[in-house]
């Protein structure tokens, strides 16, 4: 069994000198408050080119953060990406707005113009793009689409920070957009998110709602500083081999589940029965935010050019489908390939014998979940990816690139067809 050279489902991405930051704002008492808060809103705006950013504990705190600093009317309609995160649709329905989910294209897993439009009806009052996997969907074409209607237009930046469209970052193309830190994502901050907007009256009305918002206690976000640094430590590739790969491979010997999180509709019971409250971003996470907008930029590109060898030497494999390269704008916050759904376990485990750990997809076709199902069920001619053909594979940069042509060349292996050049 190989423990040297295996390949982490994700690797967490932390700054370097995390550990210390994370002690050090401890003994100095600067967990919740300190000078870091309002820096990183200014840098992380001035970052995407936005006039405002504000912060909340996480993405789906901030999207309800933004939902009610938009000031709709519950009973509204919202329409979704059928293909994306649940939790965001149950954000909106947990508020009391109607959401309504559109057609996703089955090889760019985004939607664009042409699958909103047909759902744009006279009680629609927005629309959230999503840039799934960290590739831009057709931004400009639904800022023209919603421009004259009177429709909000929201981003889902969750996977798509540094990602851009003819070099404008994602993010500043609508009225607000929401972005992730959290652990899995390209820039965790100890898990975290924010609203990003250049609309005076949007950044008013969020910055009031967040003087209510509940506050952490300082010890528990210590904690989770703590917790996250071990989990950065055990997705090193040369510890992953030797902690949590041995373990992972023994599950597949005995046949029981690969440590995946809850998805679907035990996700959506799970968040909906966790009383999701605004809860406000603080100090020490904001220090780390810092930390990362220095690296980001470096850290996509070399996530771009990991992603690169997949591309290139998978084309060609019958029965996979790499991610779309449309442009070089797509960051890869995760590689997605998409097999038959029957055959993708067999590659799942095929990968894992070979020292490859993969993750199966947090994204679900939506319109089919029990919250939701009423909603879509008028609709037989939908078009959706499938959740259950999907793995993602990590691209990060802590993965060389020999690493990443080995990936290619297991795939390949298992796919029957001749070997490439280690
Ligand atoms: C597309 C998308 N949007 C939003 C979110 C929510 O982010 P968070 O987990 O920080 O609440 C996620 C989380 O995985 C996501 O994948």
């Amino acid at each position: 069994m190989a423990l040297i050279g295996t390949v982490p489902r994700r690797a967490v991405n932390l700054p370097p000198g995390s550990l210390g930051t994370i002690i050090g704002k401890r003994l100095a008492g600067k967990v919740i408050h300190g000078p870091e808060l309002e820096e990183y809103a200014r840098e992380f705006a001035a970052y995407l080119g936005a006039k405002h950013a504000l912060f909340a504990a996480s993405g789906r705190s901030a999207f309800q953060l933004a939902l009610e600093a938009l000031d709709l009317t519950p009973g509204q309609e919202i329409i979704f990406p059928a293909f994306t995160f649940p939790v965001m649709p149950m954000v909106a329905k947990l508020l009391g707005f109607e959401p309504v989910f559109c057609d996703a294209d089955p090889e760019t897993y985004n939607s664009g113009p042409e699958h909103f439009e047909p759902l744009i009806t006279g009680k629609t009052r927005a629309i959230l793009a999503t840039h799934l996997f960290g590739l831009p969907t057709e931004i400009e074409e639904l800022r023209k689409l919603t421009r004259d209607r009177g429709i909000h237009l929201m981003e889902d930046c969750a996977h798509a920070m540094g990602a851009t469209v003819d070099g404008r970052k994602v993010g500043t193309f609508s009225d607000l957009a929401i972005f992730s830190f959290a652990v899995g994502k390209n820039m965790p901050c100890l898990g975290g998110g924010a609203i990003v907007t250049s609309d005076d009256g949007i950044a008013r009305r969020a910055t009031k709602i967040l003087e209510t918002a509940r506050v952490p206690e300082a010890g528990a976000v210590f904690k989770t500083g703590v917790s996250t640094w071990v989990k950065w430590l055990v997705t090193r590739p040369l510890v992953f081999g030797w902690s949590v790969f041995p373990m992972l491979r023994l599950k597949l010997a005995m046949g029981k589940p690969l440590m995946d999180s809850a998805v679907g509709n035990e996700l959506l019971a799970k968040f909906a029965g966790s009383d999701p409250k605004i809860t406000a971003f603080v100090n020490l996470q904001a220090a780390i935010g810092l930390e990362q907008l220095k690296h980001i930029d470096a850290f996509n590109d070399g996530a771009r050019r990991n992603a690169r060898v997949l591309t290139e030497h998978l084309g060609d494999v019958p029965g996979v489908r790499p991610a779309r390269s449309i442009n070089e704008e797509h960051i890869y916050v995760y590689y997605p390939i998409a097999v038959d759904a029957d055959k993708r376990d067999d590659l799942r485990h095929h990968l894992l014998r070979h020292g490859i750990d993969t993750k199966t997809t947090d994204m679900a076709d939506c319109a089919v979940l029990d919250p939701f199902r009423e909603a879509t069920e008028k609709r037989t001619d939908r078009v959706s990816p499938t959740e259950a053909a999907l793995l993602e594979i990590c691209v990060y940069p802590v993965i060389p690139q020999r690493k990443m042509r080995k990936i290619a060349r297991v795939i390949r292996s298992w796919a029957g067809l001749p070997e490439i050049k280690p």
